[in-house]
């Protein structure tokens, strides 16, 4: 029997990974209560004794503020420890699936990034996670790291909730209108990784760096003020019109973490690959508001 053992189990994508690797084996799903991944020596027990043939990597240090003033435990979780599964993997010959960011980009490249850009982190979040990258390369195992943006799905804390919620409590609200990307659901992500590993396992994909997230682009406003449009269709209750949400630029809604202005991925490679569409990124948006709203 297959054995995958996936981590961050309870996280966004995590949640996904569950549903959508069940069909490739036995998921042992594992969240942080059950391994802490900032300790190594427990991580390392449990894959030796998972003796899984791929290993999913869904857990990291997602809180992008918050890591400005935490970089040693946002280092350890995003670059120590995947640098960990993929020794690991690498002796046992499993596969190893793990996920980074735009973040690692500083945003200045007038289009799409490619795998093959040089990366140039602007955060302690993404110079983490672009160590992690580093880390599963020098290792050797044959791994998969997909690359994705500005994630949301109907479980878990991301933007497409917050709005619903701030849309419910507010008659104003001011976006910024002046960083673009692809919203990216985990849905979307955990399918893929699903049908990568499948072609994994039967040698029909190289290992190696992926981009991966919808098609299309917006900004943030862009992306709030069809939140909220759609979410008035299905018939939610809100207090907030799609026009009393005011484009801003950055400067005016200032964060600790500095955060790339054009977050958008080619993702040519893999819809190569596994000769795949991804579709435009409202599809899902509108999927996950009809799970959110609908009873
Ligand atoms: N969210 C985004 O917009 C975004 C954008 C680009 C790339 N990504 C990448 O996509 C991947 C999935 O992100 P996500 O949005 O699903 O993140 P998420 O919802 O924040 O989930 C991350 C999970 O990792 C767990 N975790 C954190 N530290 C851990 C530890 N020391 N030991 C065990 N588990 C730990 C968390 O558990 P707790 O809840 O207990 O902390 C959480 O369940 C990550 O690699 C992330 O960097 C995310």
């Amino acid at each position: 029997m297959t054995t995958i053992l996936l981590f961050g189990a309870d996280g966004q994508l995590g949640w996904e990974l569950q549903r959508a690797l069940a069909p490739l084996g036995s998921v042992q799903a594992l969240s942080r209560s059950d391994v802490d991944i900032a300790e190594p020596e427990a991580l390392r027990a449990a894959i030796r004794a998972a003796m899984p043939r791929a290993i999913v990597n869904a857990a990291a240090y997602t809180a992008v503020d918050k890591a400005e003033a935490d970089a040693a435990a946002a280092q350890t979780v995003n670059a120590l420890a995947p640098g960990v599964m993929a020794e690991e993997a690498k002796a046992q010959g499993a596969w190893l699936v793990h996920y980074s960011t735009d973040y690692v980009f500083d945003g200045t490249k007038l289009g799409p990034y490619a795998e093959t850009d040089q990366t140039r982190p602007l955060s302690v979040y993404g110079r983490s996670k672009r160590e992690g990258e580093l880390a599963i390369a020098a290792a050797g195992a044959s791994h998969l790291i997909f690359r994705t943006s500005w994630v949301f799905g109907p479980h878990g804390g991301n933007f497409l909730k917050t709005i619903l919620r701030l849309a419910r409590e507010r008659e104003e609200l001011a976006v910024i209108d002046d960083k673009i990307g692809a919203p990216t659901s985990s849905e979307l992500l955990a399918d893929v990784t699903a049908h990568a590993l499948a072609a994994a396992f039967g040698t029909r994909i190289d290992g190696g760096l992926y981009h991966l997230c919808a098609a299309g682009e917006t900004s943030w406003h862009g992306y709030a003020s069809f939140v909220v449009d759609v979410a008035r269709k299905l018939g939610a209750e809100l207090k907030l019109a799609p026009e009393r949400i005011n484009p801003i630029p950055t400067e005016q809604y200032p964060l600790p973490a500095p955060r790339p202005r054009n977050s958008r991925l080619d993702c040519g490679r893999i819809r190569r690959a596994l000769d795949l569409d991804l579709p435009d990124w409202r599809w899902h948006v509108r999927r996950s508001l009809a799970e959110l709203i609908r009873p």
